[in-house]
């Protein structure tokens, strides 16, 4: 889903920007409002925490977690793909055009790399000025996108321009800014691995694992979104193949590998989020295997490793492996980073609840070939999806500048 940071200033007009999170909404966008002091003056957080589900943020630091909220307009900065402000008073505009960092809004604004949609609204005089002309000059030269206010009869009784524009223009200048993520994939080729694997110990047992291969399905979304090739090749899993998506289905570890070898010379990037068996039954019977009163012990072979496999014929292509951990988790991604030659790991740690395996949600840590470790905190896992082909994309950039 594209989210939207909306911004909300202190003017008469605050009361519309409920309608516009609505109008958002209904173009498919997922709402973060953030509301300066004066904003909470003319309306009520919570009516925009009613209408979008999230709280809506509406001061620097909270009383509560001192070590969240000193992050926080990071956090808000990374997760959202444009910021809109509407209305964006004359002060907004001021503190945007000369970097004033002194709310939250502004200060998430310094740390914001996306589109910027600006919606101002203020009195005609105030909006005629030269300083405020000259502020809007410079918001348009850094690429900013401002939404003209309309003429017409303002709050204070006088005529001319400074009301409001019209919600569905917001809206629509928003959903069209859209797209700076939508293609940056466009050209490649990814291949990605989902879901368990099932190893037959006769003719109907088999060994398996937990994976919903919810993660890897969400990475193919994600990648399919950015205008990527995509090939999945899924264990079994109960989710519907992805739109748009080449899915491939298969079952044990050999099949996996045998997918993912076919389709390897058309990648250019690779992603392992499968939970591949790590052993298998080679002489499965192929007829159920009759219950005894005696002792049953199994032997088991270990699976091929398709991950460091793919790593020692990669080339040139971006390999990404997955880390399943249950502690130390940054030591054993940089191991297995140098190990299988990959150029990320994502790794989450598997023993903590409501993450990883069968979760909706991930947290995980990317350890990157460039030495850096980035943490993604606990999201929805195509959010975490979202924020792994941001990384990837600026890995790609480094390696190349690197060659
Ligand atoms: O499917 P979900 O329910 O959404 O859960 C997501 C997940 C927890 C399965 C996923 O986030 C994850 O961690 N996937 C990797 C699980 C795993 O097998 O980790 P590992 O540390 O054992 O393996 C390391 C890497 O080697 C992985 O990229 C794995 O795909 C690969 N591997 C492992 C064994 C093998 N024989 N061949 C491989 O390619």
């Amino acid at each position: 889903m594209n989210t939207v940071a909306l911004g909300v200033g202190g003017g008469i007009a605050a009361y519309k920007s409920a309608e516009l999170a609505r109008a958002l909404m209904e173009r498919g966008f997922a709402v973060q409002v953030i509301m300066t002091r004066a904003a909470c003056e003319f309306l009520q957080p919570l009516t925009f925490a009613a209408l979008t589900g999230r709280k809506v943020i509406s001061q620097m630091f909270s009383a509560e977690d001192n070590l969240a909220s000193a992050i926080e307009h990071i956090r808000v900065a990374q997760e959202n793909e444009i910021l809109v402000v509407a209305p964006a008073t004359a002060d907004v505009l001021a503190k945007f055009a000369h970097g004033n960092a002194d709310d939250f809004l502004s200060t998430m604004y310094l740390a914001f790399t996306g589109r910027v949609v600006l919606a101002p609204a203020m009195n005609t005089n105030m909006w005629n000025h030269p300083a405020t002309r000259e502020n809007i000059r410079i918001l348009e030269a850094r690429g900013h996108e401002i939404v003209e206010p309309e003429e017409g009869e303002l709050a204070c009784g006088m005529v001319g321009p400074g009301r409001l524009a019209r919600i569905e223009k917001i809206a629509d200048a928003v959903a069209k800014s859209r797209s700076p993520r939508s293609a940056d994939f466009e050209g490649e080729t990814v291949l990605i691995t989902a879901g368990p694997t099932q190893e037959p110990l006769d003719a109907v047992r088999y060994i398996t694992n937990r994976s919903s291969g919810k993660m890897g399905y969400a990475l193919a979304e994600e990648a399919a979104a950015r205008g990527a090739r995509v090939v999945l090749i899924a264990g079994p899993v109960h989710l519907a193949d992805p739109a748009g998506v080449r899915t491939i289905h298969v079952r044990t570890a050999l099949e996996m590998r045998k997918a993912v070898l076919e389709h390897l010379a058309e990648a250019s990037i690779i992603m392992k989020a499968a939970a591949v068996a790590d052993y298998y039954r080679s002489n499965a019977p192929r007829l159920k295997e009759k219950k005894t009163a005696a002792r049953l012990s199994l032997e088991l072979d270990p699976t091929p490793d398709i991950l460091a496999e793919v790593g020692r014929q990669k080339g040139d292509r971006l390999l990404v492996g997955f880390a399943a951990e249950t502690d130390h988790l940054s030591e054993e991604a940089r191991r297995k980073l140098e190990n299988k030659n990959c150029d990320m790991i994502v790794a989450n740690l598997v023993s903590q609840e409501g993450i990883g395996f069968d979760s909706d949600e991930n947290e995980v840590l990317l350890v990157m070939r460039t030495g850096e470790s980035i943490p993604v905190e606990r999201a929805p896992k195509r959010e975490v999806a979202r924020r792994i082909f941001d990384e990837m994309s600026r890995l790609r950039l480094a390696l190349h500048a690197a060659k």
